[in-house]
């Protein structure tokens, strides 16, 4: 990013190397070397990159094997949405209107930019040509997991895929079935879709669209009203003071994080994110947080309402042996934040700050949804040497690392024992439809997960 810090990074790493001829190898670094990566504080806009994990090893424990196990994935790398798309072409327009007099700034090289999308109609869509192409990243993560997943396909029967209606959302279920399945080579799905729509109530994977009384923006704008806008802020006057006359203010500084994630998404790269400094990604990335935390996450008391349908249904799936040992789910950041907000992971959070960046939280959307997001839950039975017993746990995936339950991590490879996920997944009942405030005819649970083979679910995306 910037100059100063890289150039003495690579200083760093030449001294590194060169002393290393003298000395045997190190086996254990003695730099943190992954302190910063812009990634992490895009919010929801940021590229897939793991979660940063805590170290425990990804291997299912010596012991035990998965005998069941759940994906909720968010689908890939997109183009901006339309809404957003408009606020970062008014940027963009902002940024080259001001640099037609004055190529000597950091901003300079907006004069002779583009804005990054050249046909509007590639709005709300899957990215897929470049080096963070979204379906891409779907098609991958399928073929990795097959190799996880492997014993748990039984290619004599049709695994059900789960997605939201929304074109994007299936589209990168598709990509992603033809990884896991190798495009028909080893067993066959079926798309199972849930339409984003009303009449779906409960059982659906975007179970807020029939939740009348849920109102997540307006509960972040409410709670957030004069947030402090400090750390955004320095970053503003730094760039004034090195490009005159830009006047940008502290919401141009995360409207322009915005901008580089998604030129990112689109192109591979984007100039705009090495204008940058880490600390203002920092400030970006904190400001989302708060936003999804009042809006879709333990700061809004909806969220759990939406959230424990699904973590419910995730309970009762673990105290079954269905035939069914995949259950795989493809929907939106939001869902997921939701879900994970229901099933109890963020209990002990404290209540975010809306003015102090606590830089210890466990609720980092960027670590949780970045784009191609996804959490596994999985069921492992595990022999006990000591007891001679076979006892059940379970353990969380996030992001591709392994995401200890909170209070909840006795068990092989500080997995949680069953009945304890169980409790915790079921902390937060609610009654969906009273607390929608929904009097309508629409599902109060989820039962796509069990009757998907004989109720006559659509197969192809909602209609645009
Ligand atoms: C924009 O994309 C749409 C849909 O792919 C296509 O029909 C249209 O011709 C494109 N427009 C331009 C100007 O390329
Ligand atoms: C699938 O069917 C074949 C042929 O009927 C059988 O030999 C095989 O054991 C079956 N596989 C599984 C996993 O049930
Ligand atoms: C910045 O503010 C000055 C003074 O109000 C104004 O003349 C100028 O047009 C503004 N520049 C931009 C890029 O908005
Ligand atoms: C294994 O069994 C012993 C004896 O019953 C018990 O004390 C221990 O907690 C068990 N280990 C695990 C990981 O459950
Ligand atoms: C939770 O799941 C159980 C078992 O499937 C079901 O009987 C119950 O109605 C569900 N509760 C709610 C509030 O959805
Ligand atoms: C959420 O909080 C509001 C305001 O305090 C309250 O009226 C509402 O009943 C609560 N809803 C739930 C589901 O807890």
């Amino acid at each position: 990013m910037m100059v100063s810090l890289s150039t003495l990074t690579s200083v760093c790493l030449v001294l590194t190397s060169s002393t290393s001829a003298l000395l045997s190898p190190k086996p254990f670094p003695q730099q943190a070397n992954d302190q910063f990566n812009a990634l992490r504080y895009m919010g929801t806009g940021g590229a897939f990159h793991e979660n940063s994990g805590v170290g425990i090893s990804k291997d299912t424990p010596p012991q035990c094997t998965i005998d069941q196990a759940h994906l909720f994935m968010r689908h890939g790398e997109r183009y901006p949405t339309t809404s957003s798309g408009k606020k970062l072409e008014k940027l963009f327009k902002k940024l080259k209107a001001a640099t037609t007099e004055q190529y000597n700034n950091p901003l300079g090289f907006m004069h002779d930019s583009e804005y990054f999308v050249t046909n509007s109609s590639d709005y709300e869509h899957e990215t897929y040509y470049n080096a963070y192409a979204g379906l891409t990243n779907c098609f991958s993560f399928g073929s990795d997991l097959r190799q996880r997943y492997n014993h748990l396909v039984d290619t004599n029967r049709t695994t059900p895929i789960f997605s939201a209606g929304q074109k994007r959302v299936v589209d990168s279920a598709i990509a992603f079935s033809e990884g896991f399945f190798g495009n028909g080579y080893s067993g066959n799905y079926q798309l199972v879709v849930l339409p984003e729509v009303e009449s779906q109530g409960a059982n659906s994977l975007t179970n807020t669209d029939a939740c009348k009384n849920f109102d997540g923006d307006g509960n972040a704008d409410k709670v957030l009203k004069g947030e402090n806008y400090q750390y955004a802020q320095y970053e503003a006057d730094r760039l004034n003071q090195l490009a005159k006359g830009y006047n940008l203010t502290a919401s141009d500084i995360f409207t322009m994080v915005d901008y580089c994630a998604f030129e990112t998404n689109v192109k591979g790269s984007s100039k705009l994110c090495d204008v940058l400094s880490p600390d203002a990604f920092v400030a970006a990335g904190y400001h989302a947080d708060l936003n999804k935390w009042y809006s879709q996450g333990p700061g809004y008391n909806m969220s759990f309402v939406s959230g424990f349908t699904l973590a419910n249904a995730t309970a009762t799936l673990l105290q079954q042996d269905n035939e069914e040992t995949l259950y795989l789910s493809f929907t939106h950041d939001n869902d997921i934040l939701r879900y994970l907000t229901g099933l109890g992971i963020f209990d002990d959070e404290s209540e975010m700050d809306k003015n102090e960046i606590d830089f210890k939280r466990a609720f980092k959307i960027g670590e949780i949804v970045p784009l191609g997001g996804r959490l596994l839950t999985e069921r492992l039975s595990c022999d006990n040497a000591t007891s001679g017993e076979t006892d059940t746990f379970v353990r969380l995936m996030l992001n591709d690392q392994v995401f200890p339950v909170p209070n909840c991590a006795d068990g092989p490879g500080f997995s949680c024992p069953l009945d304890d996920f169980i409790e915790l997944a079921r902390t937060h009942t609610v009654d969906y439809k009273e607390a929608c405030g929904i009097q309508d005819d629409v599902p109060n649970h989820v039962s796509f997960f069990w009757d998907w083979a004989e109720a006559e679910y659509p197969t192809v995306a909602d209609a645009e």
